[in-house]
C-alpha cells in the first residue's frame, strides 16, 4: 500500500514535469565567422526546471567566433564540451578536429543534443559519420567521467565549455561550480600539464561568480589565462575567454 502511494506521488511529479517542458523547438541559423550551422533550438528559457540547455547562450557565441577564427587550433584535435546544451559549440568544431564528446547533465536536453548531432550528420558537414557523440555527463560524477575514459584512454586534446556557471537564484545553494572544475581537474590530469588545455567561454553576470570562477580554479591546481583581445561585449554583457591549464 505505502509502496503504492509513492509510484502515485512519483506519477503525479512526472507529470507536471512534462507540464512544463517546452520542447517546440526552431531551426535555426547561427553564422560565425565563414562558418553557417544551422540547429533546432527554442528561442527563450521558459520552463521552471533546470532546462537552460534547449537555448544557445551568449557564452557559445562568443566561444564560436573565436574558434571559428582560429580553427586550425582544432584541426585534427580531440576535444571533450562539458554543458554542451543544443550542441552548438561542439558542432562548430566538427567541421575541424579529428572526434569530439559533447556532454551534457540534463537528460531533456541531451534528447535535443542527440537530435542536433544527427541532422548534421544527415547534412554532411561533419568530417565523417561516426567520430561525435553525445554522454551524459553530471559534473563530479566519476562513475559517468570512467565510463567516457574508457572509450577515450587517453583523454582529450581540449575541454570546451561555453557560459557553462549561470548563476540562478533557486540553484544557488546546489553551486556546481566547484563540481565542474573537479572534473575538469581529471580531464586535464589525464595528458598532464602542456598536453591538453580548458578552453572557456565565460559571460559575467554577477561579481561574485567572476570571483568564484577563478578561485575554484586556482583551488584545483589551474592556472587561468585571459586569452588577449578576446574581451567583448555580447548584447549587454560582458564576455572573455579563459585558458586554463594545469599549473
Ligand atoms: C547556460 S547552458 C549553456 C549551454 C551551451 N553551452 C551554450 O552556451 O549555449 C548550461 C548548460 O550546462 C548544463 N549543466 C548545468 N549544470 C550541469 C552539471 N552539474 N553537470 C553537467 N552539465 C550541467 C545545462 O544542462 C546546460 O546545458
Amino acid at each position: 500500500m505505502e509502496r503504492k502511494e509513492k509510484n502515485e506521488e512519483e506519477e503525479e511529479i512526472i507529470c507536471l514535469e512534462s507540464f512544463f517542458i517546452n520542447d517546440n523547438y526552431q531551426l535555426t541559423t547561427f553564422t560565425f565567422g565563414s562558418q553557417v550551422l544551422e540547429l533546432l533550438c527554442l528561442q527563450s528559457a521558459s520552463t521552471d526546471f533546470d532546462l537552460t540547455g534547449q537555448l544557445v547562450w551568449p557564452g557559445a557565441m562568443l566561444l564560436n567566433n573565436y574558434l571559428s577564427k582560429n580553427a586550425e587550433m582544432l584541426q585534427g584535435c580531440s576535444i571533450i564540451e562539458l554543458g554542451s546544451g543544443v550542441g552548438v559549440t561542439g558542432i562548430l568544431c566538427s567541421r575541424f578536429c579529428r572526434e569530439i564528446v559533447l556532454t551534457d547533465h540534463n537528460e531533456e536536453v541531451l534528447k535535443i543534443l542527440k537530435k542536433n548531432i544527427e541532422l548534421h550528420k544527415s547534412f554532411g558537414t561533419s568530417n565523417s559519420s561516426n567520430w561525435m557523440t553525445a554522454e551524459k555527463l553530471e559534473w563530479g560524477n566519476s562513475d559517468q567521467l570512467n565510463q567516457i575514459l574508457g572509450s577515450h584512454l587517453g583523454g582529450f586534446d581540449l575541454i570546451l565549455g561555453a557560459d557553462i556557471y549561470i548563476l540562478i537564484k533557486k540553484f544557488v545553494a546546489q553551486n556546481s561550480i566547484p563540481l565542474l572544475f573537479d572534473t575538469v581537474e581529471k580531464l586535464l590530469r589525464v595528458r598532464g600539464k602542456d598536453q591538453c588545455k580548458f578552453i572557456l567561454g565565460y559571460i559575467s553576470r554577477a561579481k561574485v561568480m567572476d570571483l568564484m570562477v577563478v578561485s575554484e580554479a586556482v583551488k584545483h591546481g589551474l592556472h587561468v589565462t585571459e586569452i588577449a583581445g578576446s574581451r567583448s561585449v555580447i548584447g549587454n554583457l560582458g564576455g572573455v575567454i579563459y585558458d586554463i591549464t594545469l599549473q
